[in-house]
């Protein structure tokens, strides 16, 4: 991505009429006014959510791509740095350039879906936070000379977005299917040659054929993961 382009106009979705305040972020409740999802929400985004393999042959338009972005780049990032940058992969062309780098465990699943985002990580970011996050008069100099910080910085806020990513897809509908199997040099010499974006994962998205899905695989349990202190 051209790091100089005209930053694009966010109009994320309007909040159902029923988790509206008139408040809002004034009453100190937060933008959630204290309310939570409803059960259907619930249920689409995480309950009955499941990461999909095959695809049902229903185009995803590229409105929808750009509705996905609007809303997955409101969710917070370390000095507003948003360092994923997408391909979204949706012609037979471009399919042919992205297939051979995969492992062979996910071509057939990569084929079928109606798109592959192709999320990469912009270890230039620093470089435009004199924009991002203005007020930081120093937030480029934190960066300089540590590469290390910024290829840090950058994998854990490209991953975030990229569960934002996710997150947004199901909101909107949609279904997902992330792959981290990949030659990751030969998706970066297909999708960002020349460029300081490095790949971080992928997503196929669509709309998802549940036939063939096995059970879900168990979580760790509340006891296993966490503890409150
Ligand atoms: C970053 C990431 C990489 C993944 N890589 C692959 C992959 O290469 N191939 C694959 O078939 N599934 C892959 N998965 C899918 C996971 O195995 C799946 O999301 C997990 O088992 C949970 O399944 P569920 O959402 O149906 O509960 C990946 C998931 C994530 C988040």
């Amino acid at each position: 991505m051209n790091p100089t382009s005209t930053p694009q106009p966010i109009t994320p979705a309007p909040a159902p009429a029923a988790n509206r305040t008139s408040e809002g972020a004034h009453n100190g409740a937060g933008s959630g006014g204290g309310s939570a999802a409803s059960e259907a929400e619930l249920r689409r985004s995480w309950l009955d959510a499941r990461t999909c393999s095959r695809w049902l042959a229903r185009p995803v338009p590229p409105q929808l791509l750009q509705r996905l972005y609007a809303l997955a780049s409101l969710g917070p990032t370390s000095m507003n740095s948003q360092p994923m940058r997408l391909k979204f992969v949706v012609s037979d062309a471009a399919k042919a350039r992205l297939l051979p780098a995969l492992y062979a465990s996910n071509v057939d699943k990569a084929r079928a879906a109606p798109v592959v985002a192709v999320l990469g990580m912009d270890l230039a970011f620093p470089a435009l936070l004199p924009r991002l996050f203005a007020h930081k008069t120093d937030a480029v100099a934190y960066y300089e000379g540590k590469p290390e910080r910024v290829a840090s910085t950058a994998l854990r806020n490209s991953s975030l977005q990229g569960g934002y990513l996710i997150a947004a897809a199901r909101q909107l509908g949609l279904d997902c299917g992330p792959m981290s199997g990949f030659d990751a040099a030969a998706v970066d010499a297909a999708f960002w040659a020349g460029s300081t974006v490095r790949t971080n994962f992928l997503c196929n998205l669509g709309y998802g054929d549940r036939s063939g899905l096995r059970e879900r695989p168990p979580r760790l349990g509340f006891d296993e993961a966490c503890e409150i202190l």
